[in-house]
């Protein structure tokens, strides 16, 4: 068997790290045969509930769980780590304004990319969930200078699933048969949800979704706004955010991450900029992309047309906006 491998899940004593620390400990998304240290980071307040979450692990039972680390200390935390799940964020609260939410979360990010820089392995991979998820990505690599920019992602996996989900329902088939929908730019009301390059597989033949459907209404209008207020609608019903779905996202992306994504699949990642596809440069932005050997690469050459042109227009112009209030705190 395997060395075991350092994971960390920031957030651990809230709701979206309930779930997934449960999928991660019964080996979804690093193997069936890797064993595993989970490091769990929260805040002081939160160390009893999080001494609740370490007994439940336990309870499990799960054979590759080799150890938990419960700490409010990040240097203990990010010692070592391979993979980070960076879930705690400081949530907008009412009244609360985007600068003052930014400036909360950019001292957070400031923190956990310093100590991922001094005490994390150097080929680590980070995923940020916490929102703002891209910009606190960005934040957190910038203080994280001796990490590789392209280690650090933010999360749009769910977006991606909530559309192919969207997708499956339309036309009846089983979601599993969905794949490619693209989600562009920031996880955020501004995100692009583009469902172009979607294909249904069945019966042995790759159809594509636009050409079934054949319903621009539809794809422009119901579908993109659908995608978009999903968390929303999530939120209304359950009096929650979403969390098993976030979860579940969340091991999506790392596991394609370090296992790679299949031949032929297309998945979304918030991934620092190239400036591919007109997008500004050095912002964390979400492509499509495919994985080999632990690596992504942004899928280049896709036909993008005049309206969804300037869908990643407006959504890029958030990010800079972004970046720049972030910015600008850093300095303050
Ligand atoms: N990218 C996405 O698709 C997506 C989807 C859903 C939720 N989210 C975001 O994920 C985040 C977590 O959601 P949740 O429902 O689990 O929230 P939650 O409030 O249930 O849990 C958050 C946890 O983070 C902890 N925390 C706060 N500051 C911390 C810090 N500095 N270090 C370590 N832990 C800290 C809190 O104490 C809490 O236990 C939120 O920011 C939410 O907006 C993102």
């Amino acid at each position: 068997m395997a060395e075991p491998l350092r994971v960390v899940v920031t957030g651990a004593a809230g709701q979206i790290a309930y779930s997934l620390l449960y999928i991660i400990a019964k080996g979804d998304v690093f193997g069936k045969d890797q064993p595993l240290i989970l490091h769990l980071l929260d805040i002081p307040v939160m160390m009893d509930v999080l001494e609740g979450v370490v007994m439940e692990l336990a309870d499990c039972a799960l054979p590759l769980l080799r150890d938990v680390v419960p700490t409010d200390d990040p240097i203990v935390a990010f010692t070592d780590v391979s993979a980070a799940f960076l879930v705690g964020a400081m949530p907008r609260k009412q009244g609360m304004e985007r600068k003052d939410l930014l400036a909360a979360n950019v001292k957070i990010f400031k923190v956990q990319g310093e100590a991922l820089d001094k005490y994390a392995k150097k080929d680590v991979k980070v995923l940020v969930v916490g929102n703002p998820a891209n910009t606190n990505a960005l934040i957190c690599s910038k203080y994280a200078p001796t990490i590789p920019k392209e280690n650090f992602t933010a999360m749009t996996r769910l977006d991606q699933n909530r559309a192919q989900a969207q997708i499956a329902a339309k036309l009846k088939v089983p979601v599993g048969m969905v794949s490619n929908a693209v989600i562009w730019g920031n996880h955020s009301s501004t995100q692009y949800p583009d469902a172009s390059y979607a294909v249904v597989e069945r019966n042995g033949t790759v159809e594509k979704v636009t050409d079934i459907i054949a319903d621009e209404k539809w794809i422009r209008e119901t579908f993109l706004t659908s995608v978009q207020k999903r968390g929303a609608a999530v939120i209304a019903a359950r009096k929650m955010s979403s969390a098993m779905s976030a979860a579940k996202a969340a091991a999506d992306h790392m596991k394609d991450w370090f296992l790679g994504t299949t031949p032929g699949k297309i998945i979304s990642m918030g991934v620092i900029s190239n400036g591919a596809y007109n997008t500004p440069k050095d912002v964390i932005f979400s492509f499509p992309v495919i994985i080999e050997d632990g690596k992504w690469k942004i899928v280049e050459g896709l036909l993008v047309d005049e309206f969804s042109h300037s869908m990643l227009d407006a959504t890029g112009k958030e990010l800079l906006e972004e970046r720049e209030e972030a910015l600008k705190i850093i300095q303050a």
